[in-house]
């Protein structure tokens, strides 16, 4: 099957790389012209990881364009109402329309207690993975309901959005939260036929997880763990015998409830999980 999100235009936010990139690429490659978002840049200076930087986001881009499909992308932080707005609406300017938000962009976390949590790093967790998923949705909504033609919302929440883990308080705060927004905006945009769903990955092969320190939080034992000694422990977590899934595994997900094969699916926890909420 092809085609199957033909003639849309969709809004990822947190498109420079991972899994955001995957999901601009995939709507794309079935028929998605698409507007990519992010901050391509370090949220604080003592960041474990990497950050986006606009030649990933350019990168983002190019697979995009190999599909022959429209890009416009914009790099701006998803805790600025104001320029996420002008993003969008630049955006649907150039493209026509907006039919689909996925609200992917976000920050990870671990280690700390969460009565030990500092104030400041609770603080920018849920400005980051809860409000900016509200100020996304908030800034395509409009252009949406302006279309009439209905739409998809998808907020990227996380198995952490249905299940605690310990020392990762503030993150599984923000990705319970983010099932409250889903389910506030679908009896809220249900009646524009907007439906809204939320996705919960586990694991993901992305900068996210696949970085030194989950593998030194997976594998304390050891003085250099590899992805191999994370994904002993990582898999005790699944029903099914892998330690991770891939970017694209959740792309699909996305596809389908960015898509009319999903036409009266809202209001969906769906877990992408490899059975960890059975665990
Ligand atoms: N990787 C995992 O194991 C995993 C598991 C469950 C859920 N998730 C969730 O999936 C989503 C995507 O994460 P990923 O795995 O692709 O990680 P990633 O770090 O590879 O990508 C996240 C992207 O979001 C962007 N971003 C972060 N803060 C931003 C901000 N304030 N404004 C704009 N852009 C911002 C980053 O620049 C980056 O490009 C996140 O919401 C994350 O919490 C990840």
């Amino acid at each position: 099957m092809s085609g199957r999100v033909e003639g849309k235009v969709a809004l990822v936010t947190g498109a420079a790389r991972g899994q955001g990139r995957s999901h601009a690429v995939r709507l794309a490659q079935e028929g998605a012209d698409i507007i990519a978002l992010d901050i391509c840049g370090p949220i604080r200076d003592d960041a474990q990881i990497a950050p986006a930087t606009p030649e990933d986001l350019a990168e983002t881009v190019e697979l995009v364009k190999g599909f022959n499909r429209r890009i416009v992308t914009a790099e701006a932080d998803v805790r600025d109402f104001d320029a996420v707005k002008v993003a969008v609406d630049n955006g649907v300017e150039q493209l026509g329309r907006l039919d689909v938000i996925v609200a992917n962009a976000g920050i990870g976390t671990g280690g700390i207690p969460l009565h030990e949590t500092d104030e400041v790093d609770w603080q920018e967790m849920q400005d980051i993975n809860l409000s900016g998923v509200w100020k996304s949705v908030k800034a395509g909504v409009p252009h949406i309901i302006e279309g009439g033609a209905g739409g998809s919302i998808v907020l990227t929440s996380s198995v952490g959005g249905l299940k605690a883990h310990p020392n990762m308080g503030p993150y599984i705060a923000a990705k319970h939260g983010v099932v409250g927004l889903m389910r506030s905006f679908a009896v809220e945009l249900g009646q524009h036929f907007i439906r809204v769903n939320t996705v919960h990955p586990t694991n993901v092969n992305t900068p996210m997880f696949m970085n030194e320190g989950a593998m030194k939080m997976f594998r304390p034992d050891l003085e250099n763990p590899g992805p191999e000694d994370m994904k002993v422990v990582a898999q005790l977590m699944h029903v099914l015998p892998i330690g991770w899934v891939e970017p694209e595994d959740i792309s699909n997900a996305v596809l389908f409830l960015a898509s009319d094969e999903s036409r009266y699916v809202t209001g969906l926890t769906l877990s992408v999980d490899a059975g960890s909420a059975l665990k």
